[in-house]
């Protein structure tokens, strides 16, 4: 295991990513973790990760020097690379006006993280800092400069202890993976086995081991990734001791629980309970048009259906939930509580009121991570990439009263944005595209007749992880194409508007 110091970067999270992109397992904590923790963790290397402070800086964040003497290996980068400077006795001065962007790393010599460069490289790389290293502490010695930077890459080779000015994390650094590379397997001496299979292997029997012979288990399937990974890894390690709840909301896609019933239930065999409840929720949400007020409906509504099925469950004592490693990470960077702008549903409460024990096991995953364990268990490639749904559903895109009859007009215009975002061959370039059906009715004139009906209004969106988006520039023809199919095809729409806004300040959804 490799342990990553978080010193409040903004890419430490893609430090991670990137050696668990190499295969090595690593684990992100908070700087302050203590060293007997350490200790006990025993990691085959630390890195120590960028952030924004100045070691200078009030408060600025520190670790014990005791780090330094456990004899393990240790990469400082940036802000890591000035604090273990400073703590080990070299200097480091506030630069004039600090270096951002691009920059040219020359190697002085090929050595430790830089034993797979040859002398004299010249190596594109990415910087980013206000202070920097002027004087070397005792033991170190250069293995990198830049013109305006003489310990762009520094090393103690007798102790294992690099730092680098620069990000070898960030693409921009061309060569930052031969780099990393060469401190997990030439300096930590590590192997390359953390794999989708081994992970697999190892998690079904962490699984076994958690749940016990006897216990059962209960899964909420929602078709979505997370869940369904996380469902067939549990079947592989429970069998028929896993029941998974798949409540029928009425707020699916088209088709969608028909899916989920033939792959989960006729494919993959599980114990799949298929809760129609359509109705249940329907009822719930008429006369609500408040956007928070129907989703905490959904949600309510959602834990009392789900908690009434797992009752029915002999021996059951354990929840299975999909929760990934992001919201784990104890990190600085994490942001802390926030405004709500939308309540999000969740069954968070559920595990203590049923005192049902938690499987989590995607706990240690990354988002990508998830989708090939999913591929290395066979799972489609249509359902791993799949656009995100909401938990609300179709209920915060149909906007103004829920009846079925307006949830039918917004399902079967949906699916024809989406037949044309797919035959465009635009589907996976868009991180999400749907149709929203708006409470407001326009003229229109179809053949020789006058018609009073509702807007679908289509939203596509490019966006990297949902927390900012831009909306997508689809071809005007695919939009032309859509939108001649769904005014022709959907009875009861009779114009369609493109979203062209981005988040902030909109959001992707639109309650
Ligand atoms: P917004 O609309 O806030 O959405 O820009 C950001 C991302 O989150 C999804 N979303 C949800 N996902 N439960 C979920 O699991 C929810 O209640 C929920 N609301 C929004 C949204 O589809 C987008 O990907």
């Amino acid at each position: 295991l490799v342990l990553i110091l978080d010193f409040g970067s903004q890419y430490t999270q893609l430090i991670a990513r990137r050696i668990r992109e190499a295969s090595v397992y690593c684990e992100v904590y908070r700087y302050d973790l203590p060293i007997e923790r350490i200790r006990e963790i025993a990691p085959r290397g630390v890195i120590l990760s960028g952030g924004p402070s100045s070691v200078y800086g009030e408060g600025a964040p520190h670790i014990s020097a005791e780090l330094f003497s456990i004899g393990v290996p240790i990469l400082g980068i940036c802000y890591g690379m000035q604090l273990l400077s400073h703590l080990l006795g070299g200097k480091v001065e506030r630069g004039a006006e600090g270096e951002y962007g691009p920059a040219l790393v020359r190697a002085t010599r090929a050595a430790g993280v830089f034993g797979r460069f040859k002398d004299g490289d010249v190596l594109d790389v990415w910087m980013s800092h206000g202070d920097k290293v002027t004087g070397l502490p005792p033991g170190f010695s250069t293995l990198g400069t830049t013109d305006t930077t003489p310990f762009a890459a520094i090393a103690d080779d007798e102790r294992h202890i690099y730092g680098l000015q620069f990000h070898p994390e960030v693409a921009h650094t061309r060569r930052g993976k031969e780099l990393l590379e060469a401190f997990l397997f030439d300096v930590c001496g590590l192997e390359p086995t953390w794999t989708p299979a081994s992970f697999v292997e190892a998690s079904v029997e962490a699984i076994r081991k958690k749940v016990g012979p006897d216990a059962s288990a209960v899964c909420g399937l929602s078709g979505g990734v997370d869940s369904s990974v996380a469902a067939i890894l549990c079947h592989r390690a429970l069998g028929d001791r896993l029941v998974c709840i798949f409540v029928d909301n009425g707020l699916l896609r088209k088709g969608e629980a028909e899916q989920v019933v033939k792959m989960f239930g006729d494919h993959y065999h599980l114990r799949l309970v298929h809760v129609q409840a359509q109705k249940r929720f329907l009822d719930a949400l008429s006369g609500v048009t408040d956007p928070e007020q129907k989703r905490k409906t959904i949600g309510r509504v959602f834990i009392e259906v789900f908690e009434e099925e797992a009752k029915k469950i002999e021996d059951c004592r354990f929840l299975v939930q999909g929760t990934l490693y992001p919201d784990v990470i104890e990190s600085v960077s994490a942001k802390g509580p926030s405004a709500v702008i939308k309540s999000h549903h969740n069954v968070g409460g559920l595990p203590e009121r049923m005192k049902l024990g938690l499987v989590e096991p995607l706990r240690e995953l990354f988002k990508d991570e998830v989708r090939a364990v999913g591929a290395t268990m066979g799972i489609p490639h249509h359902l791993l990439w799949r656009h995100p749904f909401p938990g609300p559903g179709l209920a915060v895109r149909c906007l103004g009263p829920l009846t079925e009859e307006r949830l039918n007009v917004l399902r079967e215009a949906d699916a024809i944005f989406e037949e044309e975002i797919r035959e465009a061959g635009l589907y996976d370039k868009i991180w999400q595209s749907f149709c929203v059906l708006l409470p407001v009715r326009t003229v229109g004139v179809m053949g020789d007749e006058r018609t009073y009906d509702e807007v679908i209004a289509l939203r596509a969106v490019d966006s990297k992880d949902g927390m900012t988006a831009d909306w997508s520039r689809i071809p005007h023809e695919v939009l032309a194409r859509a939108s001649a199919r769904i005014i022709n095809e959907v009875r009861g729409v009779n114009r369609v508007v493109y979203d062209v806004s981005s988040k902030p300040p909109a959001t992707i959804e639109w309650e």
